[in-house]
């Protein structure tokens, strides 16, 4: 094959969205595997296994977490969501556990698959500048001041697409049980899909700035940083949504 006609090939994997290589070493799909021999036959008819509920497993697993180390090993032996196979790392969370705010975001992206952190890429460096405005930031020592972020999904969707609802429903005992063991006194709920997965509501234009409560504490909406990327003109609103999470935090 000529140099050219393989690099328009490569281009033409590149606008399918083929981006990056998963495996160090190429898989040439067209070999034809070596017939392997027949399996002896089973004296008795092997019993069928028992397929485990995934919502089952996941509402077991994140139950039996008695601390965050736990439930992120928990989700480690997590099978049963296909996003954890193309991704490379599990992303738990960052920041202070104790602090008085959570934020709660969408699903990793890929800077923040490979360094297995939460909002570590443009839309994070977004996140830490605008509540930076506010004096707040995941890196600060005391609990007044500073932040813990999760996600909703732990694992990268492939391509940056959408999460799955039924990718959510699984993951969501495990978002339960991680707000149940930081216990923050209020949630930000980042954008769109943190809103339906714990609100079990869309439309963050109409949703943010508005206190509301979610899995029993106070909770504001916000759009989110990607979104303001994309929106520069809604960072307004975003600044009276800070304000706004500022004056709470203050209030005796
Ligand atoms: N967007 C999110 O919602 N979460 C991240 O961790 C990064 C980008």
């Amino acid at each position: 094959m000529d140099s050219a006609l393989a690099l328009s090939l490569l281009e033409w994997q590149l606008e399918l969205g083929a981006t990056e290589a998963i495996g160090d070493v190429p898989v040439n799909r067209y070999e034809v595997p070596a017939a392997r021999p027949a399996p002896a036959p089973a004296p008795f008819p092997p019993p069928l296994p028992v397929a485990e509920d995934p919502l089952e497993a996941a509402r077991a697993l994140a139950e039996s977490a008695g601390s965050l180390a736990d439930l992120e090993e928990a989700l480690g032996r997590y099978e049963h969501c296909e996003l954890k196979k193309g991704a490379r790392n599990l992303v738990f969370a960052d920041g202070n556990p104790a602090a008085r705010v959570m934020i709660i975001g969408e699903a990793p992206g890929r800077d923040e698959d490979i360094q297995g952190k939460p909002f570590v890429g443009r839309a994070g460096q977004l996140l830490d500048l605008m509540f930076a405005a506010i004096g707040m930031g995941r890196e600060n020592p005391d609990a007044e001041n500073t932040l813990y972020i999760t996600n909703v999904l732990p694992w990268r969707p492939p391509q940056n697409r959408d999460p799955a609802p039924e990718e959510i429903a699984m993951m969501l005992p495990f978002l339960h049980r991680h707000v149940a063991l930081a216990d923050p006194d209020i949630l930000v709920l980042m954008g769109n899909h943190s809103c339906q997965a714990l609100l079990g509501r869309r439309g963050i234009t109409r949703l943010r700035g508005t206190w509301t409560e979610a899995l029993g504490k106070p909770a504001l909406p916000m759009f989110h940083p990607a979104y303001l990327l994309r929106n520069p003109l809604a960072k307004r609103e975003a600044w009276a949504d800070l304000l706004t999470l500022q004056a709470r935090l203050r209030a005796p």
